[in-house]
């Protein structure tokens, strides 16, 4: 699996929709620039735990109108002023995509203008070139969220070469699953985070997954996290959360960071970086910059607003794709692998 990044793409004006999960985001980007960057959240989930599929697909019919017009109206744009219309192609829910597809699809029909399939993937990545205009390359990345767990090598190139992934679970999901073991609120990832900062990293001795090569694994340790629960009492747990949230956390990044700390001893690297929802995470923002001090690399890490889902990662990757005319043809089924 590879990637193709564009270092040069300022000469386009796209709106593009996010609308893979449970955000419904919209974004405009100009000449390089992100006008306009409008998340609308969906709070339905948290009273279940998780997302809800269906709920997400009714969520994004409601909020994906208004959030185009807000974002049209604070970056000043008109309808025809735009170049494409960009969209999520996948992976993602397949009732959330498809409400941000057929819209787009609806606005390039109507003002005549080219319609970008974008893979959330790529555009995770992508994202980093919004406020890095130049990357030291080869640049070794992280990509951690939700759903995905990847190590990339972006080359002198720009090609993003796939070095390895998670076996089974992401290492958001294993963030998510923590908290949810431990009756925290959805999504978990940030409140663990949160707790994890009062709390001593070395009080509960969770294993570090170290598979060969650099592929991942983390449900070996969200196991270990449950026969740790049934193993102490729930007065010792709830006196004892910072600590466990902060051992969980320091297993989850020590497994991440010595997989770049490998790469980096393994092959010219001039650079390394994180993208997705957990490059938000304190601890390994942190120990990214440490491991670049450390090795005398330059680090790129992306603004808080460009870690989790939103649109002007789409914008960005849309924006590449229009150099080299990667249209996609409104012909082109909803759900096709990308
Ligand atoms: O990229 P993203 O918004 O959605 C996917 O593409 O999956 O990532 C969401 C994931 C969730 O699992 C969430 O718990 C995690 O990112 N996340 C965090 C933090 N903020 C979000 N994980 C750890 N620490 C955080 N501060
Ligand atoms: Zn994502």
């Amino acid at each position: 699996m590879s990637y193709q990044f564009t270092p040069n793409y300022t000469n386009s004006t796209i709106l593009a929709i996010e609308s893979s999960c449970d955000d419904t985001s919209v974004a405009i980007i100009n000449q390089g620039n992100i006008l306009a960057n409008v998340v609308a959240s969906q709070v339905v989930h948290q009273q279940w735990g998780g997302v809800v599929p269906e709920l997400a697909s009714r969520e994004h019919q409601k909020h994906i109108l208004p959030t185009i017009h807000q974002a049209l109206s604070l970056s000043k744009i008109t309808l025809p002023q735009l170049d494409a219309i960009a969209y999520t192609q996948g992976p993602g829910l397949a009732g959330s995509l498809l409400v941000g597809a057929n819209i787009a699809k609806g606005i390039a029909i109507g003002i005549n203008k080219p319609l970008i399939g974008v893979n959330h993937l790529f555009a995770h990545i992508a994202a980093l070139f919004i406020d890095n205009k130049e990357i030291s390359l080869p640049c070794a990345c992280l990509l951690v969220s939700g759903g995905h767990t990847q190590i990339i090598l972006i080359q002198e190139n720009f090609k993003g070469i796939v070095l390895g992934s998670t076996l089974d679970d992401a290492a958001g999901e294993a963030f998510d699953k923590a908290a949810k073991l431990l009756n925290l609120p959805y999504p978990g990832g940030p409140l663990v985070d949160k707790l994890a900062q009062q709390g001593n990293p070395d009080f509960v001795p969770f294993p570090i997954s170290n598979l060969p090569k650099y592929d991942f694994s983390f449900s070996g340790i969200k196991t270990s996290l449950l026969y740790y629960l049934q193993k102490n009492t729930s007065s010792f747990v709830q006196n004892n959360l910072n600590h466990i949230c902060a051992s969980y956390q320091n297993a989850i990044i020590t497994a991440l960071i010595n997989k770049l700390q490998k790469l980096i001893n393994d092959q010219t690297i001039a650079s390394i970086a994180i993208a997705g929802g957990v490059s938000a995470n304190t601890l390994l923002r942190k120990q990214i910059l440490h491991l670049a001090q450390n090795n005398k690399i330059a680090a790129y890490i992306p603004h808080f607003q460009y870690c989790t889902d939103n649109a002007a990662m789409i914008a960005c990757a849309a924006a590449m794709q229009f150099q080299h005319n990667q249209f996609t043809p409104i012909s082109q089924p909803i759900f096709t692998k990308c």
